[in-house]
């Protein structure tokens, strides 16, 4: 049998195309097995792909032939073949099974091949996370965000890092976590935003991208308590720039997506149609022009509300595209959006909004860059001066038109991925009602 250091010698199985007709070592776990009684096949994973491994009786050794009993699900192994090609398989590859050793057994692994609701597979997300959806979900999200990072590095945007313990609100006091910070009060951060301002006032273009926390109370299926931002804010930028910049941003994430994870999507069974039409530029329509689709189609709609998930999906199923719906009532938006010069009633607030239902992704504006006016927004909205200063020092001292926006990467995932709900984009999400694993 195989020497328990063998696995020095593996491949990845998403390299054992290289090795057509040669034997190689695979390290990895048992995910499926089932026999003829003459053949057996296991199914095994390493991360990188499931490989099926085929034991022919009289064409390996009888010890590996009857180690067959002793393989259960989620068992370490490590196995040793030769590559064949096989059209059938979902990898175009199998493993003619020459050796094998077990590494550790696995006793009763708790997800099994029946059907399990939904709340015992969050309660072992642990070991969900090995399971073909959660992989190609997964690897999805590492394809975003490596496709964010390079849009933007192609771009000369540089990474800002944002503080996560902060002493003020951006998005409203409503949803904020409160903790302790050596007998003052600090908050986690909604948004890295006014951290992000002053850096695009340093450096011109940048972004920051991290973990974001809002406790909010509402239980739908596109709210997190603490999910991924990321958050462009560019100098001398007004709103049509930024509406421009999100159009190319949300084009170049989907088809990075469509090119390297074909495979993935085929898992998810993805209808990819509606991304391959994700390209610029976008459908704009006004806040105004949105209220009047939704009354054409039967919703009693007061305006100067915001819109709820049902209304998005009303509003975005006209389009084929993701829509950018711009100027809304500036009661409903946050303090540092810069009102309409044409209509004060209005903000230079943008919200993109996916298709098929999957709601707004972005959020962004351009922002107040006068003195005196960002001090009465703070006192109309009751928010209090002094954590504040720095901020305004950013009027004081070389303002400029400034504007930027924040994309949500679960409610992205969860639209590329076609997924019911954004608790399955993250590895470990957190919700009201979850805190573990
Ligand atoms: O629209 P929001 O609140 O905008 C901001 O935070 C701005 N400060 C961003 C900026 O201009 N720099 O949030 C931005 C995006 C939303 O469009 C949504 O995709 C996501 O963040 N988001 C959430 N995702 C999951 N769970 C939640 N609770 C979310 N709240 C917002
Ligand atoms: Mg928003």
């Amino acid at each position: 049998m195989l020497d328990e250091k063998a696995y020095k010698q593996r491949v990845y199985i998403e390299d054992v195309h290289k090795y057509v007709g040669q034997e190689v070592i695979i390290a990895g776990w048992l995910y499926n097995k089932r026999s003829s009684g003459k053949i057996h096949f296991l199914l095994v994973r390493d991360g990188t792909n499931i490989i099926q491994c085929v034991v022919v009786k009289n064409e390996c050794p009888e010890e590996v032939f009857n180690a067959y009993d002793d393989l259960t699900q989620e068992s370490s192994i490590i196995v040793k073949g030769i590559v064949k090609e096989d059209k059938r398989s979902p990898l175009g590859y199998e493993l003619l099974l020459t050796d094998l050793r077990i590494v550790h057994q696995a006793q009763d692994y708790p997800i099994t091949k029946k059907e399990h609701g939904i709340d015992f597979l969050l309660d072992h997300r642990h070991l969900w996370l090995r399971s073909r959806r959660p992989f190609a979900v997964m690897r999805i999200r590492h394809e975003v965000i490596a496709a964010i990072r390079d849009f933007f590095n192609e771009r000369g945007f540089v990474l800002i890092d944002t503080p996560i313990f902060t002493p003020t609100s951006v998005e409203g006091t409503t949803t904020l976590f409160e903790t302790e910070y050596f007998g003052q009060k600090a908050y986690l951060t909604q948004s890295g935003q006014l951290y992000a301002e002053a850096a695009a006032l340093a450096f011109g273009k940048v972004y920051c991208f991290g973990p974001t926390f809002r406790a909010e109370k509402s239980k739908t299926r596109r709210h997190l308590t603490e999910f991924w931002m990321v958050e462009p804010e560019v100098a001398y930028f007004d709103l049509d720039d930024d509406m421009k910049l999100a159009e190319e941003f949300v084009s170049y994430i989907v088809q990075r997506v469509l090119e390297n994870r074909k495979m993935e999507l085929e898992i998810l069974e993805r209808d990819t149609r509606h991304l391959e039409r994700v390209s610029p530029p976008f459908p704009r329509i006004t806040y105004d022009e949105a209220v009047d689709i939704l009354r054409k189609n039967g919703v009693d709609f007061r305006w100067g509300d915001d819109f709820g998930g049902t209304d998005e999906t009303i509003i975005s199923n006209q389009f084929d595209r993701p829509v950018i719906v711009h100027r809304y009532p500036a009661e409903i938006k946050a303090f540092y959006m810069k009102r309409d010069p044409e209509n004060e009633k209005l903000a230079l607030a943008m919200d993109v909004l996916a298709p098929e239902g999957y709601g707004e992704i972005i959020g962004g504006s351009q922002r107040e860059d006068d003195y005196d006016t960002l001090v009465k927004r703070l006192e109309e909205h009751q928010l209090p001066r002094e954590p504040f200063e720095w901020y305004l020092d950013l009027r004081r001292y070389g303002s400029v038109p400034h504007a930027g926006f924040g994309l949500g990467i679960e409610r992205t995932i969860a639209w590329i991925c076609g997924l019911q709900h954004v608790r399955e984009t993250i590895p470990f999400p957190r919700t009201i009602y979850r805190l573990n694993p």
